[in-house]
């Protein structure tokens, strides 16, 4: 079932009147711009007695929960602080609101923004929502109840005056959070698959379904015929150890005008990565089914883009493949030749990620690009650098990194710029062929970076504003929580529409 969302104008009044099977009220923040309404409602006297005795802090994640209270139409209500009304404030406190929610059976949920500023919020309390009630569904089987797919169906979600001034700005901001919500449930489908449920060919009809629904996106998928022609000899070298025929999906939406340059979205693919004859360990090996949350997002943010339909050029290429062993496995120390020519030493066959996405990067300059972006679950030593709190960002242009930089802190979907020094580099020569593909284990992310460098310049000329997104630590959750976050289509979407 998918969910639809609403936008109403709901006093806290007419919100307790609406009859859903659960409410959730934001209270007006502690900022200035927030003036708490001093109106009465119906839970006024309740809220106002519990803050007073101790019961309910005024502070963004504690939440009041209520059953039947009188002059609320809905079974539970969950009355939210916001704190100081920040978009962290806001997201936490309507995470925390749903968290009261779980377990109880909602399809239906009006949630209620206190204030006028708050609307600012809207596609980060959708996202709240959606992040919440998701149900993974693809394979699961009639062991449970999780088959049929999330609960909550229908939100109604209602804002403080419709009908003032910023109502056009408002009902934007809410087609927004639609996109935002619809292509980070299908980069999270997609992301959380199997790998025997995502081969390279499955995201390729993927691609191509997305295209079928949505007309406003063209789909290309090349097939490795294809690929060999194009000369990716790079990106062959990692498919060659497969059974699974690698794909190369180009995706194009020709929103804005026909002059306009595109900006080309490079999402790694790698469908699973056993790290090749380079065979990593067994521990948690399982979770390299994530090695395309790249791809994912990319496509993701094409789905966001078939709802929204802004006056954008964007081209989307995903290399996709599996890295396996076997006896036709590219082995530590065989050279290969990417698309432009240069060679490479392969040094450790589990360093895929940047010799998929390198021919990619040459292939991306036909565009005649305004920006390429590439999007790779590429180094665990970007994950031990900045953990599950920060995607790492490298660019060679200053302005791309920090346009990059800022929309992720609005989106809440974090990113941190990282050096592109050419010392860096150093570990790369090799004796054997014009570049290594690892350098020693010391700033590992760093000297991923600087390998991809390499396929968006000419003698230090960029071929186009480059930036390389490592989100290794941030697109997927181990452990319990085990899954897709859908990161970063959060940011991507942010960026794009600020354009
Ligand atoms: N897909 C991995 C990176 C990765 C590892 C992401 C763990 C998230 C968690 C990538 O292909 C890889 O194996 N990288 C190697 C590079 C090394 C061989 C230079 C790594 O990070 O160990
Ligand atoms: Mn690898
Ligand atoms: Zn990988």
């Amino acid at each position: 079932m998918t969910m639809k969302f609403q936008l109403k104008t709901l006093t806290p009044t007419q919100a307790c009147a609406d009859k859903s099977d659960a409410l959730l009220i934001l209270l007006p923040s502690q900022a200035k711009s927030d003036k708490a309404s001093k109106a009465s409602w119906p839970l006024a006297k309740v809220v106002q007695g519990a803050q007073a005795n101790g019961d309910f802090e005024d502070k963004a994640g504690k939440v009041l929960t209520l059953y039947g209270a009188a002059g609320v139409a809905s079974r539970v209500a969950v009355v939210m602080s916001a704190g100081k009304g920040s978009a962290k404030n806001v997201r936490d406190a309507v995470a925390a609101g749903m968290s009261a929610l779980k377990g109880r059976s909602v399809k239906k949920l009006t949630v209620c923004l206190g204030s006028e500023s708050q609307s600012q919020h809207l596609p980060i309390v959708m996202q709240a929502i959606a992040d919440a009630t998701y149900v993974y569904t693809a394979t699961k089987g009639t062991g449970t109840k999780d088959k049929s797919g999330r609960v909550l169906t229908q939100v109604t979600v209602g804002v403080a005056d419709l009908a003032k001034a910023k109502a056009a700005q408002i009902k934007s901001l809410f087609l927004h959070g639609q996109a935002l919500v619809a292509g980070q449930d299908f980069a999270k489908e997609w992301a959380n698959r199997p790998a025997n449920f995502a081969t390279p060919t499955m995201l390729g009809e993927a691609a191509k379904s997305l295209a079928k629904a949505h007309p406003v996106v063209a789909c290309e998928v090349l097939g490795p015929k294809e690929v060999a022609k194009l000369g990716m000899g790079s990106f062959m070298s990692v498919a060659r150890g497969s059974n699974e025929p690698l794909r190369f999906i180009v995706l194009k939406y020709m929103g804005g005008t026909k002059t306009a340059a595109p900006t080309v979205l490079i999402g790694k693919g790698v469908t699973f990565d056993t790290g090749g004859i380079s065979l990593k360990g067994g521990a948690g090996m399982d979770e390299m089914k994530f090695d395309m949350c790249g791809a994912a997002s990319v496509l993701g943010t094409f789905r966001a883009l078939a709802e929204l339909k802004p006056k954008l050029n964007v081209v989307g290429l995903i290399p996709a493949t599996e890295n396996m062993p076997s006896g036709h496995a590219t082995k530590p120390g065989d050279v290969v030749t990417a698309m432009d020519g240069q060679t490479i030493e392969v040094l450790n066959t589990d360093a895929e990620g940047r010799l998929i996405l390198n021919d990619a990067l040459v292939y991306a300059k036909r565009f005649k690009p305004a920006a390429v972006v590439d999007i790779a679950t590429l180094t665990g030593a970007c994950g031990i650098a900045l953990g599950a709190v920060r995607a790492g960002l490298f660019s060679t242009d200053d302005a791309l990194a920090s346009a990059l930089h800022n929309a992720g802190e609005r989106a809440l979907d974090l990113c941190w710029r990282l050096p592109l020094d050419d010392e860096y580099a150093e570990g790369l020569k090799s004796n054997f062929a014009d570049v290594a593909n690892v350098s020693d284990r010391q700033g590992g992310a760093v000297t991923a970076a600087k390998f991809l460098e390499r396929f968006t310049t000419t003698d230090g000329a960029p071929h186009f504003p480059w930036a390389h997104l490592d989100i290794a630590g941030v697109a997927w959750k181990g452990g319990r929580e085990k899954g897709s976050t859908a990161r970063p289509v959060g940011l991507l979407l942010e960026w794009l529409l600020a354009k």
